[in-house]
């Protein structure tokens, strides 16, 4: 097993993409902090895993607040002794052209996506290092890439995300700590859920636009990002840092 005797913090892993990579990780034999908003899913995922025999403890944070970071990561060692990994997956999905966002949605997105990310980060970081190694696992997007139609606000926090991860990899190299991030394409999650119903169309519908846009045609499913966060925290992407990894199915480069 390739996370075993590891222990990892994940947030927003009460659905989507964080909720595959707690799943996946518990396959491969990792202790498990599982973070979010939304309590009740996240309870609902560490009891599955605990079910199954692994470890996992589930916890009400809004990473934007300094106070729910600290928490993450002092929950970790109180229960664990431990913190190997972080993968900073929550996010908002505040999109707004800069002509249409208020001073309020900036300091949304920005206050989760980029200051709750470090946040997160800056309190897990001292007990990773006191372990003399670790992986920190940044979720951006393909949106930090790319120009998309009424998305700057959303876009402009994952482009920072990437700006942010290149920094902290640079920073924490000599304490054998690599940081990378990963760019999804469109993944079937509850997110995109939201995106189709606020567009009026079914997911067939939806799904008929977004899949030619991707050179796999088709849109991807959370697991397949799951994979690659499982890659980069893990020892076989040993001499990987600083990198930004596309999981997009050729979205960026079609
Ligand atoms: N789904 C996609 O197509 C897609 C594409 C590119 C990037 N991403 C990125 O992947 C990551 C996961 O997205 P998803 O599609 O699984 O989203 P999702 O909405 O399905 O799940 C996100 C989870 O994060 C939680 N969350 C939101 N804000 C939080 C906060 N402030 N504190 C703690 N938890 C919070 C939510 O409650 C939810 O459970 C995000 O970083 C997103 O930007 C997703």
């Amino acid at each position: 097993m390739r996370l075993e005797g590891k222990t990892a913090i994940i947030t927003g892993a009460g659905a989507g993409i964080g909720e595959a990579t707690a799943m996946r990780f518990a396959e491969e034999g990792a202790k498990l902090v599982l973070a979010d908003l939304n309590l009740a899913g996240v309870e609902g995922v560490a009891e599955r895993i605990v079910s199954q025999g692994g470890a996992a403890v589930a916890i009400a944070a809004d990473i934007s607040k300094e106070e729910d970071a600290k928490r993450i990561s002092d929950t970790a060692v109180e229960r664990f002794g431990a913190i190997d990994i972080v993968v900073n997956n929550a996010a908002d999905f505040t999109t707004f052209s800069v002509e249409d966002a208020t001073p309020q949605h900036w300091q949304r997105v920005l206050g989760v996506n980029v200051i709750g990310t470090a946040m997160v980060s800056k309190f897990a970081i001292p007990h990773i290092k006191a372990r003399g190694r670790g992986s920190i696992v940044n979720i951006a997007s393909m949106s930090g890439i790319i120009a998309q139609p009424n998305f700057a606000t959303y876009n402009s926090s994952k482009g920072a995300v990437l700006t942010m991860t290149r920094c902290m990899a640079m920073d924490l190299a000599p304490f054998n700590i690599r940081v990378n991030s990963i760019c999804p394409g469109c993944i079937y999650t509850t997110a995109t859920e939201r995106e189709w119903t606020r567009m009026g169309e079914t997911k067939e519908q939806w799904s008929a636009r977004q899949a030619p846009l991707h050179m796999l045609n088709r849109v991807g499913e959370a697991r397949e990002v799951a994979n690659a966060v499982l890659f980069l925290a893990s020892d076989e992407s040993s001499f990987i840092t600083a990198a930004e990894l596309l999981v997009d199915g050729g979205y960026c480069n079609k």
